[in-house]
């Protein structure tokens, strides 16, 4: 296999792999000879993943669990440890999105929910996940922010703070552990056909609407498809990818271009 993109002997932990970019990534790793610790709050979702992860060859655990739940981040990082004696590869990737609302509208349940799961799920795991990593002298994170996280997102104010935090906690780990040759680094997609977007109130499910409703702003008029962006968590996971350490990568068809 090319080295550049062979996980053999590599653990990762994903969490949110019950769908989406958590699902295809841990499908893309299993390919590519990584052992997995797959987690989700969906237990149904991740029963899917499990079964095609262990189809294309590669040992898995799963545990059905909450990001926002400290005990939850902790045991993931224990499980690998356990079983595959530690963890190379942690990929923080779980999120939700709230309903559009005005800032002046903000809820203060949805601002709550989305600091739990968007921000602490991922603070969690980096806290158990780096000291793992830096006892095996490396490893590399993936923290799941978003174009949301890198600057202003009309009506979904609390998805952007939470976002933005998260490249907040990816710089900060990237300092702490750069040392211990562990890097830490941020993907910001822009809108992307995952469920998270196929499925919510303001899709019919058309593609070619969404493009237009939500794709005109960006210079390719259209948004990403899902392994569009899971091809870039690949590159950025690479084992010969040795030397980006700290980054928020935004994946937007050019929108940050303009
Ligand atoms: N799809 C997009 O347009 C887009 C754009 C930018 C960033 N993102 C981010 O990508 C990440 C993955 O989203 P996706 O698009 O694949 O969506 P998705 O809804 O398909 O997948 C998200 C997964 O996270 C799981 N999850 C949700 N809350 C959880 C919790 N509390 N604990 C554990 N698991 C939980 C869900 O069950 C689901 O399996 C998210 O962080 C999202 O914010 C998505």
């Amino acid at each position: 296999m090319d080295p550049l993109l062979d996980f053999g002997a590599k653990s990762a932990i994903i969490t949110g792999a019950g769908s989406g970019f958590g699902a295809a990534l841990a499908l893309e790793l299993a390919k590519r000879g990584a052992s997995l610790v797959l987690a989700d709050i969906n237990a149904e979702g991740l029963q899917v993943t499990e079964a095609e992860a262990k189809a294309a060859g590669a040992k898995v655990i799963c545990e059905v669990g909450n990001v926002a739940d400290e005990a939850h981040a902790k045991l993931l990082v224990e499980r690998a440890q356990q079983v595959f004696g530690g963890i190379d590869i942690a990929v923080n990737n779980a999120g939700i999105a709230p309903a559009p609302a005005a800032i002046d509208q903000l809820d203060a349940e949805v601002l709550d929910k989305q600091l739990d799961v968007n921000v602490k799920g991922v603070a969690y795991g980096l806290k158990y996940q780096l000291p793992a990593m830096a006892a095996k002298q490396g490893g590399a994170v993936l923290n799941v922010s978003s174009m949301a996280g890198l600057g202003g997102a009309p009506l979904v104010a609390s998805y952007a703070a939470a976002k933005h935090a998260v490249i907040g906690l990816t710089k900060t780990a990237a300092f702490e552990y750069a040392r211990q040759g562990v890097r830490v680094n941020a993907i910001c997609p822009f809108f992307t056909q995952t469920p998270m977007v196929m499925d919510s109130e303001f899709s019919t499910g058309s593609v070619e609407e969404l493009d237009k409703m939500l794709g005109r702003s960006s210079p390719m008029k259209r948004i990403a498809e899902r392994d569009e962006i899971v091809c870039v968590m690949l590159m950025m996971l690479s084992p010969k990818n040795t030397y980006m350490n700290g980054v928020a990568i935004p994946v937007d068809g050019g929108m940050s271009a303009l």
